[in-house]
């Protein structure tokens, strides 16, 4: 009998690519979006607690009340917001909360738009709920917003705006005027706002961090996702959330139940109990991440390379042609870095979906001191030979 051949064919996506050429070539991984620092020690024992302690049963299909509780103190203690223990919804990682969130808004034949550089999983997740997408460029080299060109991508069949504040890959946040902007469009055109925000315990920068469920035009409209694994640095613990009004929460539950249904129960206590930790933990663990950026940072422009300002996430970007190198492809530069200086960097071409940025590259700094030293000797040797 012959086989069917009627199955969709993986295609390989540059982060796979540039990960598996860079453990066969032995070189410094600073292109995926790990760290390889020590992992919070109060978080890990809180997990062995749970394991024990509590309950390795199917907990709530909306979540242990502990953490939905302890999501909503904790946005209530480090961004002012006032939100019910009812409004969030646990799931498996921010990807299983977009996944629903989307899921929840978009019909088929509806259209979403989408910000580039732009996170992976949003073009797919819009495109298996039968939407299709409009897409607007952030200018670098500040990705500034602008709002005319959001306006002009919206049109009769729009039915939500994709955010990602700060940004991954650029670092950008969105402010507070940027923010109100958006809500003013949301509010004219009747939208959902999905507002990816998993990297808000990671800002550097003086710029502060502004949820979107703090602009009132936005509360009742805006499904707001964050991420356990990103903010206590456990990247594979997919313990994530969603925050919304009940009537979108609810929406979003109608998906969860059938697509993860639930999330690891030990995880949920521990994320729990990391939520709860002083402020002053959560300080210090930031803290660590922008002496790493320091760091890298440092001896990057040492060596000659020209950064753009970013203010938050684990990623700088080099910006190639004021840094003096090749700016037309910046995957074939990112293969050069990676074969002639061991270096492992991301084309940020990567994350557009059309019209990419060709002249930019990402790099991950939450590493050891002595990784990103060994880095940054690579690199520095690379320019000195006319790299
Ligand atoms: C912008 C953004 N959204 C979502 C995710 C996924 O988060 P999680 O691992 O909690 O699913 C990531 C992970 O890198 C991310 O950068």
């Amino acid at each position: 009998m012959t086989q069917r051949d009627d199955l969709p064919r993986l295609t390989t996506t540059v982060f796979e690519r540039m990960s598996r050429l860079s453990a066969e070539l032995g070189a410094i991984n600073l292109g995926q979006g790990f760290p390889d620092m020590p992992e919070p020690a109060e978080l890990v024992e809180a997990a062995c607690r749970a394991l024990r302690d509590q309950s390795n049963q199917y907990p709530p299909m909306r979540g242990l009340p502990a953490l939905r509780g302890a999501v909503a103190d904790y946005y209530a203690l480090h961004q002012g917001l006032g939100i019910s223990a009812d409004e969030v919804m646990v799931t498996s990682g921010a990807t299983e909360a977009l996944a629903s969130a989307i899921l929840a808004v978009v019909r088929p034949g509806d259209e979403v738009v989408l910000i580039q550089p732009l996170y992976d999983a949003y073009l797919p997740l819009v495109q298996r709920a039968g939407g299709t997408v409009r897409l607007v460029s952030l200018t670098p080299p500040h990705w500034t917003l602008d709002l005319a060109a959001l306006e002009a991508a919206i049109g009769p069949r729009t039915r939500a705006i994709v955010l990602n504040s700060p940004n991954n890959p650029a670092g950008a946040l969105l402010d507070r005027a940027a923010l109100e902007g958006i809500g003013a469009l949301a509010e004219r055109h009747n939208l959902y706002v999905i507002s990816d925000e998993v990297w808000e315990g990671m800002t550097f920068g003086s710029a502060p961090f502004t949820s979107t469920l703090a602009i009132p035009s936005l509360r009742g409209r805006t499904f707001k996702i964050g991420s356990a694994g990103k903010l206590f640095s456990m990247t594979g613990w997919k313990v994530g959330w969603i925050v919304a009004a009940p009537r979108l929460l609810a929406a979003a539950a109608q998906q969860h139940q059938f697509l993860t249904f639930t999330t690891a129960t030990p995880l949920q206590w521990a994320a729990a109990e990391g939520l709860a930790l002083p402020a002053q933990w959560h300080q210090s663990h930031r803290a660590r991440y922008a002496a790493a950026r320091e760091r890298l940072v440092a001896g990057l422009t040492a060596a000659g390379f020209v950064l753009l300002p970013a203010d938050g996430t684990w990623f700088v970007v080099v910006d190639l042609a004021t840094s003096g190198l090749p700016a037309t492809d910046d995957v074939a530069l990112a293969e050069q870095l990676l074969r002639e200086a061991g270096v492992a960097a991301i084309p940020v071409s990567a994350f557009y979906a059309e019209r990419p940025e060709q002249g930019y590259l990402r790099l991950c700094f939450a590493k050891t001191d002595a990784t990103l030293d060994e880095a940054v000797a690579r690199l520095t040797a690379y320019r000195a030979t006319g790299g």
